[in-house]
């Protein structure tokens, strides 16, 4: 069983020998009016959540508790508050069942979700590339093994979900704005609007700039005119989202030019936008990449990402003691 609780979605799945039996998500509405995560309501909904979610995954794998053969949490990197409710959860299952405990980073889950075994599913080789793109993190990652990763480039300030996120907000939608900008932009015109690129190194990233950038376009044209937003939604939104991809798609290609690899895999939450998605199936048919792109419920945070890493450390008798501690932040590398 994996179980993750590293910001606001609860969540445990079940798997068997790689394949996933169930994975229960529950997300928790309560931040959207905040315009963000507000931690300690995380945690409190973490704690009514998590019972009743663990049993629905055992209870939708078909299975009982004593089924369960080692029990995988999310250990870093997220809100301390919400992470010690899973952490804690995790080991007091784990001692009463007497069955091992297995600490994950959340970040190497978001990658090695891609090891899931799907009906008619690709599995990357290694080495290959990860664009590990979230609400907390931007990445350009190598794997050349399970365990074995190194990061290529990342954000050097905001990451890319924020920049969804944020822009989404000075827009007035709620939070997460991220999954909103993509909805809109399947109507929109991208070079309705033209933003400028931020210059930083090859393989790095960087979106406050832009941030800052669309918040003075929008304003400048709600001074001239108090409906523009209303009147040019999907062309806004299309045009941040072409700029965000434009970024990600650069950065990629500096990374394949870089290392040679052409096996390109995009992870975490911000893979679910279908700008990225589609750019990266042209990726393939144009420079001769296979790319990996994970099933929708595996992007965003879920369980099964930590139930499989759970389960690739468990082939290796890799196991935490019950000292084992949440830690807040933690590199994928770690
Ligand atoms: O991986 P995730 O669920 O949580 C973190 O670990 O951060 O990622 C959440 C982020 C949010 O910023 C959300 O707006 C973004 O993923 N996101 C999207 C889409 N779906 C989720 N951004 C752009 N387009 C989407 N379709
Ligand atoms: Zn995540």
């Amino acid at each position: 069983m994996g179980i993750e609780s590293s910001c606001d979605d609860t969540s445990a799945a079940i798997i068997h020998n790689g394949k996933v039996l169930s994975n229960i998500v529950a997300n928790q509405e309560v931040h959207a009016k905040y315009g963000g995560v507000v931690p300690e309501l995380a945690s409190r909904a973490h704690q009514q959540n998590i019972v009743p979610v663990v049993q629905q995954a055992i209870h939708q794998a078909g299975i009982t508790k004593k089924d369960l053969t080692a029990i995988a949490f999310t250990k870093g990197p997220g809100l301390m508050g919400s992470l010690l409710v899973g952490t804690s959860f995790a080991k007091s299952l784990a001692l009463g069942l007497n069955i091992p405990l297995i600490d994950v980073n959340h970040m190497q889950a978001h990658i090695l979700a891609h090891f899931i075994k799907e009906e008619n599913g690709k599995i990357p080789p290694f080495p290959f590339l990860c664009l590990t793109i979230s609400g907390g993190h931007t990445q350009i990652v190598k794997i050349s093994k399970h365990f074995e990763m190194e990061i290529l480039g990342e954000t050097i300030d905001d990451a890319v979900g924020e920049a969804f996120d944020k822009s989404a907000k000075i827009l007035g939608l709620p939070y997460p704005g991220g999954p909103l900008i993509d909805k809109y932009a399947l109507q929109g015109n991208p070079k309705a609007f033209s933003f400028s690129k931020p210059k930083v190194g090859d393989l790095d990233f960087s979106f406050s700039g832009l941030k800052t950038g669309i918040l003075y376009f929008i304003q400048r044209n709600l001074k001239e005119n108090p409906n523009f937003i209303k009147e040019n939604l999907e062309d806004i939104c299309a045009s941040i989202q072409h700029t965000i991809v434009e970024i990600l798609m650069d950065k990629l290609k500096n990374a394949v030019k870089h290392t040679g690899i052409k096996e390109v895999a995009i992870a975490g939450g911000v893979s679910a936008n279908s700008e990225i998605r589609k750019r990266l199936l042209l990726a393939e048919k144009h420079w001769n990449w296979n790319t990996y792109i994970p099933k929708f419920e595996y992007t965003t945070d879920n369980a099964a990402m930590i139930a499989i890493t759970g389960y690739l450390k468990y082939l290796d008798n890799n196991y935490a003691d019950v000292s084992v501690k949440a830690e807040a932040r933690l590199k994928v590398t770690e």
